[in-house]
C-alpha cells in the first residue's frame, strides 16, 4: 500500500525524444521535492539509471539552478531505452529482451519510493507497465508532436509549432521572389497537429496531414488557381505522416529492434509530382529536427513548471499511476493507461481545421 507519509526518495526520468520544456519540468519537480523534504534523483538517459546505478544523478537546488529556458533535458533521454524490449547484440544480430524485472528490483534496491515519468506516448506506455509492476509513478505528458489522449497539450508543442510557422514565413519571401512552389515537411509522427497549427499561422496554401488523405490532382488544382489569380508561388506545409490516398506513409529505411519507425519523404515526393503535373518550379525542405531544438516558449515553460510541480503535488496526495493532464485553466490527473490507450488525432470538426478551409486553405481533398 503505497503511503505518501513514508516518501523519502523520488526519482525523475525524461525518455524518448526530447522536447524545449523538459528541464522546466525537472527544476519544478525537484524544488517542489526538496519543498516537501524528499531527496531527489534524475535518472539518465530514460530508463537506463535504473539498469545501471552510475546513472542515477542527485538532484539539489543548485544543479536545476538556471535551466528552465534551457532545451534539450540536463539528464539525457534514450529513444531505444524500452527495458521490456532492451537491444542487445549477438553474433546472430540484435534481439530484444525483457529486463524490466531487473528495473523493479534496482528501483527498490536504491531505496526509491516514487518515480515521475515525463515522456510521449512510448515512454509512458513504458511507464505503465512499470506502475502494472508496482512502481508508484506519476507520468507527465511530454512530446512536440501533442498527440497525446487527456491532455488539451503537451509541453514542446507551443514551441515546434513557433519554429515552424517561423520557418514557413520565411518561405514565403523566396517562394514569391522565384515564384517556386515550396513544399515543406514538418515532424508529428501520425497525427498533423503541427503541420496544422503552423500552417494555419503561417498562412500556408496547402496543408497535408495523415487524418486527411490527399489527392494529388486537388493539390495541383489549388497551384493552378493561385497561378490564375495571379499568385504565382505556393506554398505546401506537409506532416511526415501525410500521405496520398490508398498508399503508405513513407518511412525512412527499415524498422530498428528497440524504436519506432522513422517516417520522411513525402515533401520531396510531393514537390516532384507537382512539379510533374503543373509544370511548375518546386522545391521541398525538411526542417526536422529544428523543431525539437533550442529554449521552450513562455507557454511552454509555464505549462512544465506547472506540470513538474503538479506532479510532486499528486505524490504527496497518495495520487499515484496518473498522468497530469492540462484542462484549462487546470491541471487534472487521468489514469496513465488511459492516457496511452489511443493517439490524439487531429479533429477534422475542430474549430482550427474550420478556420483553414473557410479561409480557402486546400487539404488535398
Ligand atoms: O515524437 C517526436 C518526434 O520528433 C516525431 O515528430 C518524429 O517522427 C520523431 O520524433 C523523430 O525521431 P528521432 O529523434 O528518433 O529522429
Amino acid at each position: 500500500m503505497f503511503d505518501p507519509k513514508k516518501i523519502k526518495r523520488i526519482a525523475i526520468n525524461t525518455g524518448g525524444g526530447d522536447a524545449p520544456g523538459l528541464n522546466a519540468v525537472i527544476r519544478a519537480a525537484t524544488l517542489t521535492a526538496i519543498h516537501h523534504g524528499w531527496e531527489v534523483f534524475g535518472v539518465r538517459h530514460g530508463y537506463r539509471g535504473l539498469e545501471d546505478p552510475k546513472e542515477l544523478v542527485p538532484l539539489t537546488a543548485e544543479s536545476v539552478r538556471g535551466i528552465t529556458h534551457l532545451g534539450g533535458t540536463i539528464l539525457g533521454t534514450a529513444n531505444r531505452g524500452n527495458p521490456f524490449e532492451s537491444v542487445v547484440k549477438t553474433p546472430e544480430g540484435e534481439k530484444t529482451v525483457d529486463i524490466s524485472d531487473q528495473v523493479v528490483e534496482n528501483f527498490h534496491k536504491q531505496r526509491l519510493d516514487a518515480l515521475i515519468c515525463v515522456g510521449g506516448d512510448g515512454s509512458l506506455r513504458i511507464a505503465s507497465k512499470f506502475a502494472d509492476k508496482g512502481i508508484p509513478l506519476v507520468g507527465v505528458p511530454k512530446t512536440i508532436d501533442n498527440d497525446l489522449s487527456g491532455t488539451v497539450a503537451t509541453f514542446g508543442f507551443d514551441t515546434a509549432v513557433s519554429t515552424a510557422t517561423d520557418a514557413i514565413d520565411k518561405l514565403h519571401s523566396t517562394a514569391e521572389a522565384h515564384e517556386r512552389v515550396m513544399v515543406v515537411e514538418l515532424m508529428g509522427r501520425y497525427a498533423g497537429h503541427i503541420a496544422l497549427h503552423s500552417g494555419v499561422s503561417g498562412t500556408a496554401d496547402v496543408i497535408l496531414i495523415p487524418e486527411i488523405p490527399f489527392d494529388l490532382d486537388k493539390v495541383c488544382d489549388k497551384v493552378l488557381a493561385r497561378e490564375r489569380m495571379g499568385r504565382h508561388f505556393t506554398i505546401i506545409v506537409c506532416a511526415e505522416g501525410a500521405h496520398p490516398k490508398g498508399v503508405e506513409m513513407m518511412t525512412k529505411g527499415p524498422k530498428q529492434a528497440g524504436r519506432e519507425i522513422l517516417l520522411g519523404g513525402i515533401a520531396q515526393y510531393v514537390a516532384q509530382e507537382v512539379g510533374k503535373r503543373t509544370g511548375k518550379e518546386t522545391r521541398s525542405l525538411v526542417l526536422g529536427h529544428l523543431q525539437r531544438g533550442g529554449g521552450p516558449t513562455t507557454f511552454d515553460r509555464l505549462l512544465g513548471l506547472r506540470f513538474g510541480a503538479a506532479a510532486v503535488r499528486c505524490l504527496a496526495e497518495g495520487k499515484i499511476n496518473v498522468m497530469v493532464a492540462l484542462d484549462p485553466p487546470r491541471i487534472k490527473t487521468i489514469p496513465i493507461a488511459e492516457a496511452v490507450k489511443t493517439m490524439k488525432a487531429v479533429d477534422l470538426n475542430g474549430d482550427t481545421m474550420l478556420t483553414a478551409r473557410e479561409m480557402g486553405i486546400s487539404f488535398g481533398d
